[in-house]
């Protein structure tokens, strides 16, 4: 039979996982859902990395796979793993990723790490998410961890978006939290700390603008009933493009925090959201 048979085959991917369930949220953003390696521990805010097999190589006909690192959306008690992702129509990976059907087979390399975990900051009364885009993923997990509302008093999401329709997701997760009779029991009330603040910048909605704008400008504040950000009182971790990441990190290093990380926990973290 002719040697190239077998490479046509469908290989057999490393670190499989069943894709169970996806959702598609608007033309850019969809979410899926997968079975959860049996080993696999992780903590609340981190990633692993994400693929599939990429094309044979005309040559070799050898297949190399395509990873990307995902925030893990879902809570460490979830039987399953959620993922929250962007379409690139052109990106190597999500130009693929984007047709998974449940029952297809992703790769996970179950190797969790990342520095959006309560371990790199220290106790504090209020937390701060701040979310752009897919970077919403990591505090789609934290504000299901009980954890979060044992720590704090007060946790504030907040998202920018461009549009509405962008935001549906975080909004229906925040519904979720809040409405759900076991996150209620699984916190002991504490999804009542949950604030959640919403913004967009290209479409109109109740509340517009950069978070980055409404922190400096004090609007923000002003909304949601804050005297502002200190060391003292305020943690906080950051999650978004590079732009939202350079310009948190001047806003919250102005109000006096500083940058923890795993072995050193601090005021404030952040990561770059998965891209392209
Ligand atoms: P804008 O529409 O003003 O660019 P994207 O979909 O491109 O990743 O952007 C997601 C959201 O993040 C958009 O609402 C975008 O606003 C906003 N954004 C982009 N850069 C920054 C930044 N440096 N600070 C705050 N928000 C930002």
């Amino acid at each position: 039979r002719p040697v190239n048979e077998a490479a046509a085959k469908p290989a057999i991917l490393p670190d499989a996982q069943t894709v169970t369930s996806v959702q598609h949220w608007t033309d850019r953003l969809f979410s899926f859902r997968t079975t959860r390696p049996a080993s696999l521990r992780f903590r609340s805010g981190e990633f692993v990395m994400i693929g599939l097999m990429g094309d044979p190589d005309p040559k070799t006909g050898k297949q190399k796979p395509i990873l990307r690192a995902y925030s893990i959306a879902s809570p460490s008690w979830d039987d399953e793993l959620e993922f929250y992702s962007i379409k690139v129509q052109d990106g190597p990976l999500t130009s693929k990723l984007q047709h998974i059907q449940p029952g297809d087979q992703v790769i996970l390399r179950p190797k969790p790490v990342g520095t959006l975990v309560h371990d790199a900051l220290l106790p504090g009364d209020r937390l701060w998410f701040f979310a752009t885009g897919t970077g919403l993923a990591p505090f789609a997990s934290l504000i299901r961890d009980p954890e979060t509302y044992e720590r704090f008093d007060k946790v504030i999401l907040t998202h920018t978006c461009r549009d509405v329709a962008e935001l549906e997701y975080g909004r229906r997760l925040v519904d979720h939290v809040k409405s759900d009779e076991m996150m209620r029991e699984l916190t002991d009330g504490g999804v009542d700390k949950l604030v959640y603040y919403p913004t967009t910048t290209r479409e109109q909605s109740p509340k517009m603008g950069r978070i980055t704008d409404l922190l400096t400008s004090g609007e923000a504040f002003r909304d949601l009933g804050v005297d502002g950000i200190t060391p003292e009182t305020d943690r906080a971790m950051v999650c978004g493009s590079m732009g939202l990441n350079t310009d948190m990190k001047t806003i919250l290093e102005g109000f006096g925090l500083e940058e923890g990380a795993n072995s050193d926990p601090k005021h404030y973290v952040v990561e770059k959201a998965f891209v392209g």
